[in-house]
């Protein structure tokens, strides 16, 4: 069931062949198996949380999935969940602040799967979450803003390029209620999160007239190993996390994975410039 892995420059690639569709679509509710059917997607952060999520919906549409990110042993596990359920995954380690490595990805998705349809660009940390803006130190600014801005823009770089090739593709940016909204203690994420809305709204307007949709999903507080370090400082914590939106819960790595794949898919086919918010009605307030 497993195919070889694949050493290919600077990148070693595993690769998990499909055998005969994919185990979990089956059965499920409505057209779940054929929304991306024949589509190649990619996912960054695809080791852990809201990318391991979109990279599993990914694949129960029916799409072939490059699961990307710098924890090899995260993303190995990804690929294996897909190919358990008998998607097909490839896994290409990278770092999304280093030009030639997202280069090499892009190029090896291209050369093992032929194309890329859909990108899903979300590798992503918070940068140190307790400290006021006085005291933000510069080498944390620095590395988020390196991974949460620039990272977008080397991947949709690269994307974009194959894409106007192929002359059309969609990319969702994962962007945050933190690029919507200012809030305490995360200078350079907040910043960041905003530039990641602007480079989406800007690509979507190059972009439009080439078949190529762009758009950005802004999730609320999702538990994952992002925001582990809050929940750890207790129930209470956890408590002023829920009370924060009217719906009074927190939301789920797959809710955010399933606004990643509407918006891949053709019911989308009008939206573009677009972030979508899932937030239990935060910013709404
Ligand atoms: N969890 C939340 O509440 C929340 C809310 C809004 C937005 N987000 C965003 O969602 C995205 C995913 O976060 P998550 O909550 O799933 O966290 P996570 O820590 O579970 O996943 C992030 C992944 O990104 C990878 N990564 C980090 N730096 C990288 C780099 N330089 N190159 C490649 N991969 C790298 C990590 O290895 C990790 O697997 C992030 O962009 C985050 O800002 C999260």
């Amino acid at each position: 069931m497993v195919g070889d892995p694949v050493e290919a420059e600077g990148c070693r690639v595993l690769v998990r062949k499909r055998e005969s569709g994919f185990k979990i679509a089956e059965g499920g509710p409505g057209k779940m198996g054929e929304r991306l059917s024949g589509k190649v997607a990619l996912v960054t952060g695809g080791a852990s949380g809201i990318g391991r999520a979109t990279a599993l919906a990914f694949a129960q549409a029916g799409a072939r999935v490059v699961v990307s990110d710098l924890n090899r042993t995260g993303g190995e596990e990804t690929v294996r969940t897909i190919a358990g359920a008998r998607g097909e995954a490839i896994f290409v380690k990278a770092d999304v602040t280093q030009d030639s490595e997202v280069e090499a990805l892009v190029d090896q998705a291209v050369a093992i799967y032929g194309r890329l349809d859909c990108a899903h660009n979300n590798a992503g940390l918070l940068g140190t979450p307790f400290v006021p803006m006085g005291d933000y130190q510069e080498e944390t600014w620095d590395r988020v803003i390196a991974v949460n801005l620039k990272g977008v823009w080397l991947c949709m770089k690269y994307e974009l390029r194959q894409m106007v090739r192929q002359e059309g593709g969609v990319i969702v940016n994962t962007a945050s209620v933190a690029g919507l909204i200012g809030g305490r203690f995360g200078a350079a994420y907040y910043a960041s999160k905003h530039g990641v809305i602007g480079l989406t709204r800007a690509a979507a307007v190059e972009y439009a007239q080439q078949g190529i949709r762009v758009n950005a999903v802004c999730p609320g507080f999702i538990p994952t190993a992002m925001t582990a370090p809050v929940l750890r400082m207790g129930a209470e914590a956890e408590a002023q996390q829920r009370a924060r939106n009217p719906m009074g819960r927190l939301g789920t790595p797959e809710e955010v994975a399933e606004a990643v794949v509407w918006l891949c898919s053709d019911a989308a086919s009008f939206v573009t410039g677009h972030g979508l918010v899932m937030d239990g009605g935060l910013v709404a307030q």
